[in-house]
């Protein structure tokens, strides 16, 4: 073994020790102190990535190593007791290729044979298993490790969907049978729960499987009674008497016995549809009331399942696929501060690249030098992530559990790092700033939010072109690009004639952008897109806006005395008006056209609602409406002209009816809009 080999395999055993270590210590937080420190989306992760190593180095699995065992230990308080038949656990897909991987290798394992597959909701709870002997519930036990569990029979008789008593279904109630199922708290009842809790200083529950299983595990069951828990049952265990040829055909049996079953299982014959089923949940699981953290898939036939068998701990036959994680662990490779358009430094996180809610992020923002300081984050830190608002990833918390001895605090630079000037922190402000006009980094970011969607909208012209062309010095500020002709482009590295084209004229096209989005594009400080389309409103023209005082700027609701020291600073400067005067005579238009109302139309000053579904999207309607001088509102009063209905329309309508408001469809709509068009309705708005 060259040296290279054992210090590379000495690091990964110390890295499949360190993750050992942590995963018994989450284990013991969440099985039982029911105080987990992490999320469990970040726990699967590094079980997987502990599970990787140890499939890459199997000399090194232990038999006492977190992979090997199904799950935690029973704590005290309640009976231990062993399950009849194991209490397994699932695999996890993380995509519609782990599924296709999977059903490769059930096939495999059925001779190529195609299966059928039951796919149901993977409910987020915890795991219960029901003992009934002749019919009548007679002891019911957590999960605990998978072959041994807590006795909570007291408790979970208080649930009052666990049948106590099987139902009669004509024939002799099974001599012994062990069912499965899943104990969770509906959302609102986690909600009620929680409000409770704060409101008598109660620590609160993180989720609502947390709060399944605090509630479960109370020794005084009159508490967990209150608790509003329920149950879906999804299976059997240990059993005497009927048999089944399929899980289907089980989930039925249940269900006639009196369980309550989850409706949404399907059955399907190919993997594609399997697929879809699964996709077709990621948003619609909001809607439920209950939480569900994917799907279980599970081949039907009970004779295929048994040919099938299991490994270790998971069988062969299902798997459970897991929705894109919304969290994620990654190590902070690096700190890199960017500058951005307005001088301000934000540090960035450069991370080990990894999954994030259906994306691959080597990046995450770290907003400012507080935010680092509260978070304590450092580079060489492992750290939790997520997508704020779905979209820019942000580090959330450190696991200070693995921080490792040489990890280094970040330290904000005392210069520009791309112009050198000194850097300032204004007082009251998070912000530290490279106050120099002239510094490069500032220019380009400009360009950038200039051209940017909410701006003037010009495709094709990505951060590096705009670079390239600063440095090359064809343009020097927004007004430059409205000079620049095709074949200036089309001589630049990575840039063909077509796209050179395309992006003239897509400079060409942004003149009509309008002046909401210029003000936008122009980047004044406070001054976001809707501050901006307030303005464009309101004042129509960038020169009298340019000229307004104070209090005709905060005379405007969304405007205060910040945004307007701030409009009013950046039109002082002369390079601004230089700007705006160089945009104007290269034919960018600066001033609103004037939205006329219809004063003639029969919708003006007339009230409208709108219900069911038309055959164009509602804001289309109400812009429409309000152009003809109508408001439209929400709820049907006394005080309703119109109901505009299309299909589908539900209690609007009825209410409508009741009230004797006018009930208009599309076409009666659009017929009344005519009546009185007597071409004073100028659809150009002029
Ligand atoms: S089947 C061998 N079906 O997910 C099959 N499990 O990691 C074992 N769960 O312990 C489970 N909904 O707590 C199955 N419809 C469902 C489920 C489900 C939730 C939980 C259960 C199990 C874990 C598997």
């Amino acid at each position: 073994m060259s040296p290279e080999t054992t210090g590379e395999s000495r690091a990964v055993q110390e890295k499949i020790a360190a993750l050992r270590r942590d995963l018994h210590h989450h284990n013991h937080r969440y099985y039982v102190l029911d105080a987990p420190e992490i999320s469990d989306v970040v726990f699967d992760q590094m079980l997987r990535r502990l599970q990787e190593l140890e499939a890459a180095y199997p000399e090194w699995i232990t038999p006492d190593s977190p992979t090997q065992r199904v799950g935690g230990v029973a704590a005290a308080g309640f009976d231990r007791v062993a399950h009849r038949a194991p209490m397994l656990s699932l695999g996890n897909a993380f995509s519609p290729e782990e599924l296709k991987t999977f059903h490769s290798r059930v096939i495999a394992g059925l001779n190529d044979e195609p299966p059928e597959y039951v796919v149901e909701l993977k409910i987020d709870g915890l795991a219960v298993n029901l003992i009934y002997e002749q019919g009548l519930l007679m002891q019911a036990a957590t999960r605990g490790d998978g072959e041994y569990g807590e006795n909570v029979t007291t408790n979970v008789r208080t649930i009052r969907s666990v049948p106590q008593v099987l139902f009669d279904t004509g024939e002799p109630a099974p001599e012994l049978l062990e069912v499965r199922g899943e104990i969770y708290l509906p959302r609102q009842a986690f909600d009620r729960l929680n409000l409770v809790r704060s409101e008598s200083g109660e620590p609160l529950f993180a989720n609502p499987r947390n709060a399944a299983a605090g509630s479960l595990r109370q020794l005084d069951p009159a508490v967990t009674r209150q608790r509003a828990l329920d149950i879906f049952v999804y299976g059997l265990g240990a059993r005497q008497g009927r048999e089944y040829a399929t899980h289907s055909e089980m989930l039925t049996a249940l269900a006639e016995l009196g369980f309550k079953t989850n409706n949404q299982w399907r059955v399907f014959d190919n993997i594609d549809a399997v697929i879809d089923y699964c996709g077709s949940w990621a948003e619609k699981r909001f809607q439920l009331p209950y939480d569900i953290d994917g799907l279980v898939i599970k081949v039907n036939s009970l004779a295929a399942q048994e040919r099938l068998g299991m490994t270790a701990k998971e069988p062969r036959w299902a798997i459970a696929y897991k929705f894109p994680a919304e969290q994620a662990t990654t190590k902070v490779e690096d700190i890199f501060t960017g500058v951005g358009r307005t001088g301000v430094l934000t540090p960035t996180a450069i991370l080990t690249p990894v999954r994030l809610a259906g994306s691959v992020v080597s990046r995450a923002t770290l907003h400012n030098a507080d935010y680092i300081e509260e978070k304590d984050i450092r580079i060489g830190d492992t750290v939790v992530i997520h997508k704020a608002g779905e979209i820019i990833p942000e580090v959330l918390s450190v696991v200070l559990v693995e921080r490792p001895a040489d990890a280094v605090p970040f330290q904000m630079p005392e210069n520009c790092p791309e112009c050198g000037n000194g850097v300032v922190r204004e007082a009251g402000e998070a912000a530290y700033r490279c106050l120099n006009p002239a510094c490069p980094a500032q220019a380009r970011e400009g360009m950038v939010h200039f051209v940017s969607r909410n701006a003037m909208n010009i495709d094709g012209l990505g951060p590096a072109v705009l670079q390239t062309l600063l440095a090359a010095g064809m343009v020097r500020d927004a007004a430059d690009l409205y000079q620049l002709k095709a074949e200036d482009l089309a001589g630049l590295e990575r840039l063909g004639e077509k796209s050179a084209q395309n992006i003239v004229a897509a400079i060409a096209a942004s003149r009509e952008a309008g002046l909401g989005r210029l003000l936008f594009g122009l980047g004044i400080r406070h001054v976001g897109a809707k501050v901006a389309a307030v303005l464009a409103e309101a004042f129509g023209d960038v020169d009298l806006l340019a000229r307004a005082t104070t209090e005709e700027l905060t005379a405007l609701e969304e405007i205060g005395p910040k945004i307007a020291e701030s409009i009013q600073g950046y039109f002082a400067d002369p390079e601004h008006l230089l700007l705006v005067s160089r945009l104007q005579s290269l034919g960018v238009k600066t001033r609103e056209e004037k939205k006329t109302v219809n004063v003639l139309s029969p919708l003006n000053g007339k009230t409208l609602v709108i219900t069911g579904t038309l055959s164009r999207p509602r804001p289309e309607w109400e812009a429409l409406i309000q152009k003809q001088g109508g408001k439209t509102s929400s709820s049907v009063s006394k005080k309703t002209d119109y109901l505009l209905a299309g299909t589908e329309a539900g209690s609007k309508l009825d209410k409508a009816r009741q009230l004797g408001v006018t009930i208009l469809d599309e076409a009666g709509f659009l017929a009344l809009l005519k009546q009185r068009d007597t071409g004073e309705n100028d659809d150009n708005g002029r």
